[in-house]
């Protein structure tokens, strides 16, 4: 074993990091005996130098996370500060300053992977980020890695603890959305903020990151479609109880049938509760990955928190070391089969739809034909009457698959329907 210890620089100290300092220190030998080298805490960056970080020698710690990535002597920077900047500048002086990179910045990767990658390679450095995407669950590896030889063709998952908790909340006591977020806020799965989770802009991210390995071609976030789940009601997870389902927040990644584009989105969706997703409970993420070779593959496990985002970043600083020591480097950006990212209205989908109606004749009928019209096929329909002077009746419709913009057409031409007095909920269905 080299005796000379590779150097590390932690930006960021938080509950990840803090965590990632704490093993390192604590498994040293284990580390040292699979990286072939003993790994040496060189430096830590954080915004606040006074506070008391147990396990980590104070004359560690600096406020300047610029000069410390210059060095000149640090191997390995593992950045955990999140955020676009200052991290996007502070990873490219690392890779100009002989460093190679461990991140968890979801939202970086997803905003500006491709040029991350491209000052890596031109400097001749790793970036790895399985942090970065589902927490501990190893799933960055297995695409880039385990599954190159294979073609996927479907990514589809459950990426964000936070909205987990509350649709699971909400699914088994009944409570509204507000109550449910609430009930996050005060156990600590959501954020004082927590517009990044639920309105989701962090699955968003995931699914670009996890759509671009996927397919090998690149998707950035904005180009994922995205709807969070402030809108999904008390009423809509009854209702999806009654037909047999339940309602997650999926990130769903696809290659088009046609394999010429992909498509990526994020939004509430019904999946049949003998689905395996639709058991994935409490902040839990899981995702299945289907391949051409391999058939479809489930990883499931904790998305967040400090030990389990930790133990992807240090799986990550083992295989970084590994490869300076070789002298190499792991899997760069592979974006070879640059393909379009189609936009939602072109994606193929199934809609549940829940309409307040006039309970009097032809008015099925009426909105049987708007569907027609749309190229809309429907698969089942429930109608039930109120028992009240309202005149009212609520009709449920479930469709079969058609692209998203016939669908989001049919619900614009219901809504301007006389007969209609309202369109209760509209959700898509997935999983089956
Ligand atoms: N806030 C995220 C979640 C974890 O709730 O899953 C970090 O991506």
């Amino acid at each position: 074993m080299r005796t000379r210890p590779l150097k590390v620089a932690l930006l960021g100290c938080g509950v990840v990091g803090s965590e990632v300092a704490r093993i390192m220190t604590t498994h040293a030998d284990d580390l040292a005996a699979r990286i072939g080298a003993p790994v040496e805490l060189a430096g830590v960056a954080v915004r606040r130098p006074s506070k008391v970080r147990e396990g980590i020698d104070p004359a560690l710690i600096t406020t300047d996370a610029t000069a410390l990535v210059k060095r000149g002597d640090i191997d390995v920077v593992i950045e955990v500060i999140g955020g676009i900047e200052p991290a996007r500048t502070l990873i490219t002086s690392a890779f100009e300053h002989g460093a190679s990179v461990v991140s968890a910045n979801k939202a970086l990767l997803a905003e500006d992977g491709t040029a991350l990658h491209a000052a890596a390679e031109e400097h001749g450095r790793d970036l790895y980020y399985e942090a970065a995407v589902a927490g501990a669950i190893p799933l960055v590896r297995p695409l880039r890695e385990s599954l190159a030889g294979d073609k996927v063709n479907r990514v589809l998952g459950i990426v964000n603890g936070t909205t987990n908790f509350i649709l699971d909340k909400m699914d088994t006591s009944g409570a509204g959305y507000s109550e449910a977020l609430d009930e996050a806020t005060a156990l600590g799965y959501a954020e004082a903020d927590p517009t990044a989770d639920v309105e989701g802009f962090d699955a968003a991210a995931k699914a670009a990151i996890l759509a671009g390995i996927a397919f090998h071609t690149r998707v950035k976030i904005g180009e994922v479609h995205r709807e969070g789940i402030t809108e999904v009601t008390a009423a809509d997870i009854a209702s999806a109880r009654r037909m047999g389902c339940t309602v997650k927040l999926l990130a769903i990644c696809e290659r088009a049938a046609d394999g010429q584009s992909v498509t990526a989105r994020v939004h509430p969706a019904m999946i049949p509760l003998s689905h395996p997703l639709a058991s994935v409970r409490e902040a839990y993420n899981a995702v299945f990955v289907e391949a051409e070779a391999a058939g479809q593959l489930m990883f499931y496990g904790p998305g967040a928190g400090g030990s389990p985002t930790a133990s992807a970043v240090l799986g990550d600083l083992v295989a970084v070391c590994r490869n300076k020591l070789n002298g190499a480097t792991g899997p760069g950006e592979s974006a070879y089969t640059r393909l379009p990212v189609s936009p939602m209205g072109e994606v193929v989908t199934r809609y549940h739809i829940s309409l307040d109606v006039a309970d009097k004749p032809g008015v099925l009928a009426q909105v049987a034909t708007v569907f027609a019209e749309q190229g809309v096929s429907i698969d089942t329909v429930r109608q039930q009457g109120r028992q009240d002077a309202s005149g009212e009746a609520s009709l449920v419709v479930v469709t079969h698959r058609a692209p998203d913009s016939a669908l989001s057409a049919t619900v614009e031409a219901l809504r301007k329907l006389d007969t209609v007095r309202g369109v209760a909920s509209i959700m898509r269905v997935e999983g089956e």
